[in-house]
């Protein structure tokens, strides 16, 4: 049995431990869903702070050439490099996800003119599915979007599929993909592979080098903690570089923006995906943010990741047995960074959860999702979070009513 003072023991030993202080997290309460918006940190108020004050206050419309405003989403974008396994100048940030995932499908399927399927997991988060199904109808030529199971991979592949679209770490289950071998296939069948890093950026590690990746994109308001809504980033591997192109041109991607030529001339390397302007106060929380992740390494992350779902899946098997199924995979190498429990009444019962303190999220179908993040999360916080459910559950607080009203965010 797993007592409260070996996980105090667990967070004394915890190398982690002083990046907690970084945080602002509320007074009792265990926070869960870094997975979907991550908290803020106290770098990220004081560079927020540094730009709307001087840089923005002060500078004005100077401070887009004396701080550097324009520079911005390329040097963000080196230092978001090491967290994914990149090298400087093969990452963006700018957009959002969802605006990338355009942007690199459409430049990709213009790369293979002579390949008219693309390939995509029926499970895949929707927003990928419904871009891709409209980027490919705008595809100057007849397109096929399959949404297959992930599964049949294998057997979907050949000379015809163009691209696959694929998200790396599972949304709802949070089960990771084997990046390396999916990567492989696809290119073995001469195809391009694009993946979606939404819970896959600062939860794993993550090597696009060695995984030989074309490209991919992610987002920084969840585990890297930039903020509701702030910019997310995007990988084009060096070798594609020049090659493919951006499909929504804007301004600043020009080699010579304030020419204000008439034709479209792109800029060298990740500055070509420029479309517009940079989202400077959201770059500054990000640009925050990334001090704290420059003082873990990726491999202490992961070891703590693992062992806080580990803790969590047996704290939870062993106080709640057969209440809930434990859908995320026991397997460490198909593990995200969050643990989802299925259940019939799993909105009421995060709903109730919430109200007790312990904050998590719902997505249908009946999954409760708990999302665990190292740089500020205890091993003593998941023991008082399954202490807490245990509550919600043996006093079935969670079927009152109240907690069945569907809030427009789940
Ligand atoms: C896997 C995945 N892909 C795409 C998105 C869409 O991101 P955005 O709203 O930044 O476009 C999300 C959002 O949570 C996501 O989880």
């Amino acid at each position: 049995m797993i007592l409260r003072d070996d996980c105090t023991a667990r967070d004394l030993a915890d190398e982690l431990w002083p990046l907690r202080a970084e945080f602002r997290l509320n007074e009792g309460e265990i926070y869960l869903d870094g997975n979907s918006l991550g908290p803020v940190c106290e770098t990220s108020f004081r560079r927020v702070n540094e730009v709307v004050e001087t840089e923005w206050a002060k500078g004005l419309v100077r401070s887009w050439n004396s701080a550097g405003w324009m520079a911005e989403p390329t040097r963000l974008g080196d230092r978001l490099a090491t967290l994914i396994g990149a090298q400087k100048g093969e990452v963006l940030v700018a957009d959002t996800l969802t605006f990338l995932l355009a942007k690199l499908i459409g430049g990709a399927l213009d790369l293979v003119p002579d390949r008219h399927i693309v390939l995509t997991d029926v499970d895949n988060f929707r927003s990928d599915i419904y871009i891709v199904e409209a980027m490919a109808a705008r595809a100057g030529r007849p397109m096929i979007v399959k949404r297959i199971d992930r599964n049949t991979l294998d057997a979907e592949l050949n000379e015809d599929v163009a691209l696959v679209l694929l998200t790396h770490v599972d949304y709802r289950t949070g089960e990771m993909l084997d990046m390396k071998a999916i990567t492989d296939k696809v290119h073995r069948a001469g195809g391009l592979m694009l993946w979606d890093f939404a819970h896959s950026t600062g939860a794993v590690p993550l090597d696009v080098e060695a995984c030989d990746v074309d490209f991919a994109a992610g987002c920084t308001y969840k585990y890297l903690n930039a903020g509701p809504g702030a910019p997310g980033f995007m990988y084009v591997r060096k070798k594609w570089q020049g090659v493919l192109k951006n499909p929504l041109p804007g301004w600043l991607g020009h080699a010579r923006p304030f020419d204000f030529e008439l034709d479209y001339e792109a800029a060298s390397g990740m500055q070509a995906w420029v479309t517009s302007s940079p989202s400077v106060i959201s770059l500054a929380s990000l640009d925050g943010a990334l001090d704290v992740w420059d003082r873990a390494t990726m491999e202490q992350v992961r070891t703590k990741s693992l062992a806080l779902t580990d803790l969590f899946i047996e704290l939870v098997e062993d106080r709640l047995a057969g209440v809930f199924e434990v859908v995320t995979p026991r397997d460490h190498a198909k593990r995200g960074s969050q643990v989802s429990l299925g259940h019939s009444d799993g909105y009421g019962i995060i709903q109730a959860l919430i109200e007790r303190g312990v904050i998590g999220d719902y997505r249908d179908p009946a999954i409760c999702r708990f999302g665990f993040t190292p740089l500020y999360l205890r091993y003593v916080d998941v023991f008082d979070a399954v202490e807490r459910l245990v509550e919600v559950m043996s006093s079935e607080m969670y079927r009152e009513p109240r907690f069945a009203v569907r809030n427009s965010v789940t």
